[in-house]
């Protein structure tokens, strides 16, 4: 089979396609061809191995070397021990902790993964694990989001604000994004009520205070948040700045402290809300928004779009069309 693999750690030029033997499923695993996968904040972190990745996946030269979390695809081949899929069942969700979806085939245990509604595209399903559970444990798990509030999302034309402000306006919330010039169109055209280029504006010397702040960037202090934070407002950081993670992580309580506003941070819990995603989608409420139409061969391309930050909502790669299958 193809697949793109990385032998040393570096930028996109170290991904390469290449011609390796089909994985096979163990008995509590099942065989996906994959016909989407896409592009996450994390598989760019493990391309480029900074210190926490090399922790995860070698100091050295990465041990697992096929990136790609998110797949969507159908069920080739069964474990013996497997009893929630079987041959032919379409399905999706995040491989993270094990990767590989960068490929024509990979294997999963069956707790990772979900059922595709008819009506969802490949690509559409692939868009889906890793941004949407982190916007939907976010603002529901970790924000407790409820009708009325005022909502910022910092870093909102990506993954995770793309699904986020879908999500927020469910709860007939107001919502503002952060992000640069480029994506304050399309933010607005998603239903943001507000917009602030980064560029331009720092939000957190404005005047305005947020009930709710998501931030997929974490690059201001804990202090700068909390000023723009309204009384029990909160805080809810999913990934950015390690520095700044920590502050949240050790000031975090003290802040709640003393002055009733909370910082929070997100501890993914892969595919828990994959069902949840599943009947929005079919009600049609969450659309995935999607750049580009990559193939395998252009995988490299693609994180290169995806490390300049000009991507629009999800990256994702087309590995096989099933419509020229
Ligand atoms: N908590 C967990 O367990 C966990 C697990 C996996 C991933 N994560 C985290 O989840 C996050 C993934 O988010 P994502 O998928 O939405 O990423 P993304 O698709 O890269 O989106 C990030 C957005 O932020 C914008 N941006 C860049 N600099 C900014 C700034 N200074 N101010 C405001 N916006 C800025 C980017 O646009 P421009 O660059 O064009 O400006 C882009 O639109 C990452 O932080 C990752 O580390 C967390």
């Amino acid at each position: 089979m193809k697949a793109v693999i990385y032998t040393k750690y570096g930028g996109p030029e170290v991904l390469q396609i290449k011609e390796i033997e089909k994985p096979a499923p163990k008995d509590d695993e099942v065989l996906i061809k994959i016909y989407a996968v896409s592009i996450n904040d994390w598989d760019w972190g493990l391309l480029h191995g900074d210190f926490i990745n090399r922790l995860l996946n070698g100091f050295t030269k990465p041990k697992r070397k096929i990136l790609g979390s998110d797949i969507a695809g159908q069920i080739e081949t069964v474990g013996k021990n497997v009893t929630k899929f079987k041959t032919g069942d379409n399905v999706y969700g995040d491989l993270s902790g094990q990767w590989g979806g960068f490929a024509e085939y990979t294997c999963a245990g069956e707790k990772k993964l979900a059922l595709k509604p008819s009506g969802m595209s490949f690509q559409e399903a692939a868009a889906i694990p890793q941004a949407a559970m982190l916007a939907v444990q976010g603002l529901i798990d970790k924000g407790s989001i409820h009708p009325g509030q005022k909502l910022l999302i910092n870093g909102a034309g990506g993954g995770v604000g793309t699904f986020a402000v879908q999500i927020a306006k469910l709860y007939d919330i107001e919502v503002t994004g952060v992000d640069c010039t480029s994506k304050l169109e399309m933010l607005r055209s998603m239903g943001f009520d507000h917009v602030i280029d980064y560029t331009q504006e720092d939000f957190t010397k404005n005047l305005q205070c947020y009930d709710l702040i998501l931030d997929v960037k974490t690059n201001r202090s804990m202090f700068d948040y909390t000023r723009v934070l309204s009384r029990n407002g909160v805080y809810i950081t999913v990934g950015g700045s390690l520095p700044r993670l920590l502050q949240a992580l050790f000031l975090g309580p003290l802040i709640s402290l003393i002055s009733k506003k909370h910082i929070r941070i997100v501890a993914l819990k892969t595919n828990k809300d994959l069902l949840y995603m599943n009947d929005l989608f079919e009600a049609g409420k969450i659309n995935p928004v999607i750049d580009g139409s990559y193939q395998l061969h252009e995988v490299s391309d693609a994180f290169r779009l995806f490390g300049k930050g000009e991507h629009k909502g999800k990256i994702v790669i087309t590995v096989t069309n099933p419509h020229t299958l």
